[in-house]
């Protein structure tokens, strides 16, 4: 991808990923944090989920609901998340008891895949995603996209900068390492979210299989030609390359959690930074202090405050009794403000000494693209600081607000320089 190349429609980007229009996991304007907070007083779990106990009344979409026929249960404090999520034995990402017709989806997302073979596929594109393969993303992908980008709106000393640039580069990244063309990347987008099921499938396979077909013939450094290439152990002990469909389903999941998460924890980290512009200044002066921030931020406002595991045992937990087949959410939002664990947890202060929190989860289903995901946010915050001197927020712009249930990201980002 060539920064040159980079022009997105921006009506269509505002339709896709503009959370006033299009709220994701539930229509939520307020702060759940002070409901959370008192839940946890009263105890560390709670029947019901982390919505409805803080009376939220809206639909309910995320894993693992709504799933209206199984009862819920949900987790506040740091240590009973914890301990969900390290206990796969019992709390499991697909049902014992799935419905037929999900059944097939559940067995080929690496997400909702349990134990040994769960291990297997994520084995195959973990290496991918480690420490040491993000100067290739930053080189490849990131840097570029996020100069392009900045190149358009550069010379107009104004943006909201949730749309035109945080909702932008997490899609680009990772539809550029499939092969998938900025034309296509909207497209994508939209087939990987709700808004695109249906044809949704049938348009991600329409762009996927040419390239699939092309990285065959001729593999290339990106990361459809590690898939195409991966060969998987089967439980007999025969190896093959990875079919089609299981290609298609990685690609789902991967596109769809490197576009859909990674931008509202930007425009969050974006939001904590320039309510807070001594931390602008302090990584003006101090690069390194960036990590710090920008996992702060991540506690402090998680994009993804809950996830769900299925209980594969009737189980008691904090002395609740769990039966087989209950949904049981891990709030991490919640457990990241744990006040036995965090001092002034409501506070967003990098200056906090660092303990391990729940962002990005824990245990066998830890988020796989952590480290792209902060090493994108860290690189757009370092060039949006490095080109746009006197960065700040725009006050003749409403302020920007934190909203969502299940996923949380900023009203906007509207931001002044020079
Ligand atoms: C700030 C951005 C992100 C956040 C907050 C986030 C959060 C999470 C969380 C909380 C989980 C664990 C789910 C659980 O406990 O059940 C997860 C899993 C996952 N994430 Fe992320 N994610 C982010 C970005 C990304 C990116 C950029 C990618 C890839 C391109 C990605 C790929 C995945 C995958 C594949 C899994 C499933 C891992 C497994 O089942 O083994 N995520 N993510």
């Amino acid at each position: 991808m060539t920064p040159a190349a980079i022009a997105l429609d921006s009506e269509r980007i505002r339709e896709l990923f503009d959370l006033r229009r299009n709220p994701l996991g539930g229509v939520f304007e307020g702060n759940p944090y002070p409901a959370w907070h008192r839940l946890r007083e009263s105890g560390p779990l709670h029947e019901g989920t982390a919505g409805r106990l803080i009376g939220f009344q809206g639909p309910e979409t995320f894993f693992g609901l709504p799933e209206p026929e199984r009862p819920h249960f949900s987790a506040f404090d740091f240590a009973t998340c914890d301990e969900i999520v390290r206990n796969p034995d019992v709390f499991r990402m697909s049902p014992p008891d799935p419905d037929p017709e999900k059944a097939r989806f559940l067995e080929s997302s690496m997400l909702t895949m349990d134990g040994e073979r769960h291990r297997r596929y994520r084995t195959l594109v973990q290496p991918s995603f480690g420490p040491d393969r993000m100067p290739w993303w930053t080189k490849n992908w990131i840097r570029p996209t996020v100069d392009a980008l900045i190149d358009s709106f550069e010379a107009n000393g104004r943006a909201d900068l949730n749309v035109e640039f945080c909702a932008a580069i997490p899609t680009l990244t990772i539809c550029g390492s499939f092969g998938i063309s900025v034309d296509d990347a909207l497209d994508i987008r939209a087939a990987v979210t709700n808004a695109g099921q249906g044809e949704g499938v049938g348009r991600l396979a329409e762009v996927l299989r040419p390239i699939i077909e092309a990285r065959r013939a001729e593999p290339q450094d990106d990361l459809i030609s590690v898939l195409v290439r991966a060969e998987i152990t089967d439980d007999q002990g025969d190896t093959q390359v990875l079919s089609d469909p299981d290609i298609l389903a990685f690609s789902w999941l991967l596109l769809a959690a490197g576009s859909g998460t990674t931008w509202k924890q930007m425009g969050i980290t974006l939001v904590a930074m320039l309510e807070c512009p001594e931390w602008i200044e302090a990584v003006r002066k101090d690069a390194s202090v960036l990590n710090a921030v920008v996992e702060e931020a991540a506690r402090w406002e998680a994009t993804d405050p809950t996830f769900g595991r299925y209980a594969h045992q009737d189980v008691t937990l904090c002395g609740v009794d769990i039966p087989k087949g209950a949904v049981v959410h891990p709030c991490y939002g919640a457990a990241n403000r744990d006040p036995g664990r965090w001092e002034r947890p409501d506070e967003f202060d990098p200056g906090r000494s660092p303990r391990t929190n729940l962002a990005f989860g824990r245990g066998a289903h830890v988020c796989m693209g952590k480290n792209l995901a902060r090493t994108e946010i860290a690189t757009a915050v370092t060039a949006l600081i490095e080109r746009l001197p006197d960065l700040r927020l725009d006050s003749s712009a409403e302020p920007p607000r934190i909203i969502g249930l299940y996923e949380r990201g900023a009203t906007a980002v509207p931001v002044v320089w020079g």
